[in-house]
C-alpha cells in the first residue's frame, strides 16, 4: 500500500486541541474505532497535566463507545452535532460540559459545505478496502463521509479487516450541488443509484492508514415486551386498514422506520401483518428486524444510511450476500432523509414519541423538558414530508408513574401540523381532518392510559375558549406533579 501505516496513536497526535474533525458512519456503523480510543487518552494526559483538550465532532448521527463513550469520558468534546446516545455524552451534553446542538440529519453535510460551522481540519473514515489512488470502500454507514472527505484539509483512513469486504457495491454516494446550481435528485424508485460505489479521497490529504479490526458492536435488541408488541400491532392494523380504504395503493408505499425499542416492535409486527403486500423500506436505520423482515420475504428491498445490525446479524447477511446484498443500497444521509426525495416517493413514516400532547404536537427529544435524550434525529426530515406521518409511544412509562400523553409537550420537535396518525399500546387515533378539540378528545380516549383519561378530560374542560383550548396555567401541571411527587396521577387542575 501507498498510503503511511500510522499506529492509532500516531494517527491520533496529529489531531490538536480545538480540532474540527468529521467522522464517517452513521450511528455505531461505520463509525471509526482506534484513532478516538487513542484520541481519549491524549486527552486525558493533556487535562493530567492542566493543559485544554477538547475537540469539535461532526458525525452522520451517534457513534460507538470509542468516539462519543472515550471522549465524553475524558470530557474532550467541546461541540457535537447532529445526534447522539451515548450514557456519558448525554451526562455531558446536559451538564453544558459538551456544547451539542441537535439538527436535522439530512441537513448537516449540506451545513458544513455551506461553511455554517467553520473549516474541517480532519476526516477520520472507517473504509474495508483501500487503493493508492484513494478510492474506498466505506464501512456499514454512509453518513456524511462525502462531504467532510471534499472539506476536510487532512484525512485519517481507518482500515476494518473486522468487517466483511462483501460490502463492496452496496453504497450509492453522491452529493448533490449547492445551490444556486442544484438540480433535481434523481431518485424515482427505492432502488434507484445515482453515484458511486466507491469513495474516491484526494490521496494528497490521506495522512495515513490505521488498520483496525473491531466489529461496529451493535447491540441486538431485547425480547420485545407486551406494551410494544400492542403498539406494533396497533400500527400494523391501522396500516392494513388504510389500505382497504384505498388510501393507500394497493401496491403499498415505501416504509421509513425510527430508532428505539418502539419503532423495533412495529416492525416486527409488520413480519405477521401478511394482508400488507411485500414493501420497501426507504429509511436511515437499517436495524436487525429488517433483515429478519428480509429473510421473510416481507421486505423486498432497503434504502438506508447504516447496516445498523449485530455482530449476529450481520453474520447472516454475508452468509447469504448473493441473496440480500442486490437488495440493500446504503446512501448518505443527505440522500437517505432528503425531503425532496421522501416527498416524491411517498414514505410512510413511523418514529417514536418521548411524550405527545392532547392536540398532537410530538417531544422526540427531552426527558421532561429540559434534559436532552439523543437528539431529533431524521425523524423530522421524514415526518414532515411524508405521505402519511405516524408516531408512536407507550401509554405510559416508569411504571404509570408519567403519562406519555400530556395536556401540553414540554418541548416541541413536531407540531401537530406534521403528525397524521398517534399510536400508543392503548390504540390509534387518526387525526387528519380533525380540529385540535376534536383531536384531543380522540387521543384521551384512544391513547392515553385511563388512569390519566379523568385528567386530560379535565385539563380539557379548563380551557377558556379559543382553537386549541389550551390551559395555560395548567399545562405542565402533569410534569410538576412528577418533579415534586415522583408521579403524574397527583397532577392537580
Ligand atoms: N418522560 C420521561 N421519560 C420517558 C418518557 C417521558 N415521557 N418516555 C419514555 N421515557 C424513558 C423511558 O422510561 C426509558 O427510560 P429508561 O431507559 O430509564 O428505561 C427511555 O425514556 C427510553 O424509552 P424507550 O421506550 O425504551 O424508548 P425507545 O428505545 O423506543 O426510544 C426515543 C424512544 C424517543 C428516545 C427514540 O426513538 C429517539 O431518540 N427518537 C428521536 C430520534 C428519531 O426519531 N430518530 C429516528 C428518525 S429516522
Amino acid at each position: 500500500m501507498g498510503f503511511n501505516v500510522l499506529t492509532a496513536a500516531e494517527a491520533a497526535s496529529f489531531i490538536k486541541n480545538g480540532a474540527t474533525i468529521g467522522l464517517s458512519g452513521f450511528t455505531a456503523s461505520g463509525a471509526p474505532k482506534d484513532t478516538f480510543a487513542a484520541l481519549a487518552q491524549i486527552a486525558e494526559a493533556e487535562h493530567e497535566a492542566g493543559r485544554p483538550f477538547k475537540v469539535d465532532l461532526f458525525t452522520g448521527a451517534s457513534t460507538n463507545k470509542y468516539v462519543d463513550g472515550a471522549l465524553s469520558l475524558a470530557n474532550a468534546i467541546n461541540r457535537r452535532t447532529p445526534y447522539q446516545n451515548t450514557p456519558d455524552l448525554r451526562k455531558r451534553i446536559n451538564a453544558h460540559d459538551a456544547h451539542y446542538f441537535d439538527m436535522h440529519l439530512s441537513e448537516l453535510a449540506q451545513k458544513l459545505r455551506y461553511g455554517f460551522f467553520g473549516p474541517l481540519d480532519f476526516a477520520v473514515i472507517e473504509a474495508v478496502d483501500v487503493t493508492d489512488d484513494g478510492r474506498l470502500v466505506l464501512g456499514t454507514g454512509a453518513g456524511i463521509s462525502t462531504t467532510i472527505a471534499q472539506l476536510a484539509k487532512h484525512i485519517i483512513i481507518e482500515l476494518n479487516s473486522g468487517i466483511s469486504k462483501k460490502l463492496e457495491g452496496l453504497h450509492d454516494l453522491y452529493m448533490p450541488a449547492d445551490p444556486p446550481y442544484r438540480r433535481e435528485i434523481p431518485i424515482y424508485n427505492v432502488n434507484d443509484r445515482i453515484g458511486s460505489p466507491y469513495l474516491y479521497v484526494d490521496p494528497k490529504k490521506v495522512l495515513g492508514v490505521v488498520h483496525t479490526n473491531a466489529t461496529d458492536g451493535v447491540a441486538p435488541f431485547s425480547a420485545l415486551d407486551e406494551t410494544s408488541e400492542h403498539i406494533g400491532a396497533n400500527v400494523c392494523n391501522f396500516l392494513v386498514h388504510e389500505l382497504k380504504a384505498g388510501r393507500l395503493p394497493k401496491e403499498f408505499l415505501p416504509l421509513q422506520s425510527g430508532v428505539g425499542n418502539v419503532a423495533n416492535a412495529v416492525l416486527y409486527g409488520l413480519a405477521e401483518a401478511t394482508e400488507i403486500p411485500p414493501f420497501a423500506m426507504y429509511t436511515e436505520v437499517a436495524q436487525d428486524a429488517v433483515l429478519d423482515l428480509m429473510e421473510r420475504d416481507r421486505c423486498k428491498f432497503v434504502s438506508t444510511c447504516s447496516l445498523t445490525m449485530s455482530d449476529d446479524a450481520m453474520s447472516r447477511l454475508f452468509a447469504h450476500d448473493d441473496e440480500f446484498c442486490k437488495r440493500i443500497v446504503i446512501r448518505p444521509s443527505e440522500l437517505s432523509n432528503n425531503p425532496e426525495i421522501v416527498r416524491r416517493l411517498g414514505i410512510i413514516s413511523m418514529n417514536t414519541a418521548l411524550e405527545a400532547d392532547i392536540f398532537g404536537a410530538i417531544n422526540s427529544t427531552h426527558v421532561l423538558g429540559t434534559k436532552m435524550m439523543n437528539g431529533i434525529g431524521g425523524s423530522g426530515d421524514f415526518t414532515r414530508n411524508s405521505y402519511l406521518s405516524i408516531f408512536s409511544c407507550p401509554s405510559v412509562s416508569k411504571g404509570g408513574c408519567i403519562s406519555n400523553i400530556v395536556p401540553m409537550v414540554a418541548h416541541q420537535d413536531h407540531s401537530e401540523h406534521s403528525v397524521d396518525v398517534l399510536v400508543t399500546d392503548q390504540g390509534v387515533a387518526d387525526l387528519r381532518g380533525k380540529d385540535p378539540v376534536q383531536r384531543a378528545e380522540l387521543i384521551i380516549e384512544n391513547c392515553a392510559h385511563p388512569d390519566y383519561r379523568p385528567l386530560l378530560h379535565k385539563y380539557l374542560s379548563l380551557g377558556k375558549g379559543g382553537q386549541t383550548p389550551h390551559a395555560l396555567c395548567a399545562s405542565f401541571a402533569f410534569h410538576n406533579a412528577f418533579a415534586e411527587t415522583g408521579d403524574m396521577r397527583n397532577a392537580e387542575l
